[in-house]
């Protein structure tokens, strides 16, 4: 493991095999319906690439860009968000995809969003849930793993636009962001 990580919380195998279960779960929940996946840049870029591939159904698969982070590790309170959908999600089985559901100010903003939008059902998977730190109050439909409150990179999340290319998820050591 790299010295600046303190530990790796969800191994590149745990992963997988979780990504695996959703997958499946996603296909059996969302057959025969107007599946379109919203993607949430810029954290679910690896998320998404592995989810979509363990779901055997026909969708579309669109992207949204929200951030509130920069180069901070706490949330700005403020997200930055296209208010403008610039795709039709009107009558289709919406499944906004994320890496990670923490204070839940992105979500929430996201979902208002989508759902003035009148998809015909609106859900929410996140890989990873840091229920600790909520400062909204918003519950996944589908969860990879329940994180502890610790800052966390790899597999799609960063620090300063780094770590993201992870194959895991780590905890970085507290002295590269303090
Ligand atoms: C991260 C992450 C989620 C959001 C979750 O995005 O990808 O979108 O924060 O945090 P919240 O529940 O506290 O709102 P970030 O703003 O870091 O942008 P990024 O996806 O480009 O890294």
């Amino acid at each position: 493991m790299r010295d600046d990580l303190r530990e790796i919380l969800f191994s590149e195998e745990q992963i997988e095999k979780r990504i695996k279960e959703l997958g499946a779960e996603i296909t059996r929940d969302y057959k025969g319906k107007q599946l379109m996946l919203i993607g949430v840049l810029k954290g679910c870029f690896v998320f998404l690439a592995d989810i979509a591939r363990h779901i055997e159904l026909d969708c579309e698969i669109r992207f949204l860009t929200a951030s509130s982070y920069g180069f901070a590790s706490v949330s700005s309170g403020k997200v930055n968000v296209d208010k403008n959908i610039e795709f039709d999600v009107d009558g289709k089985d919406v499944l906004i995809i994320e890496d990670i559901l923490d204070s839940g100010i992105t979500l929430t903003a996201l979902h208002a969003i989508v759902a003035k939008n009148k998809p015909a059902s609106l859900k929410t998977c996140t890989l990873l849930d840091k229920p600790e730190r909520r400062q909204v109050p918003f519950t996944t439909d589908y969860t990879g793993f329940v994180c502890p409150n610790e800052f966390v990179v790899g597999y799609g999340l960063d620090y300063g636009e780094r770590y993201r290319n992870l194959p895991y998820v780590a905890v970085l050591k507290p002295e590269i962001y303090s």
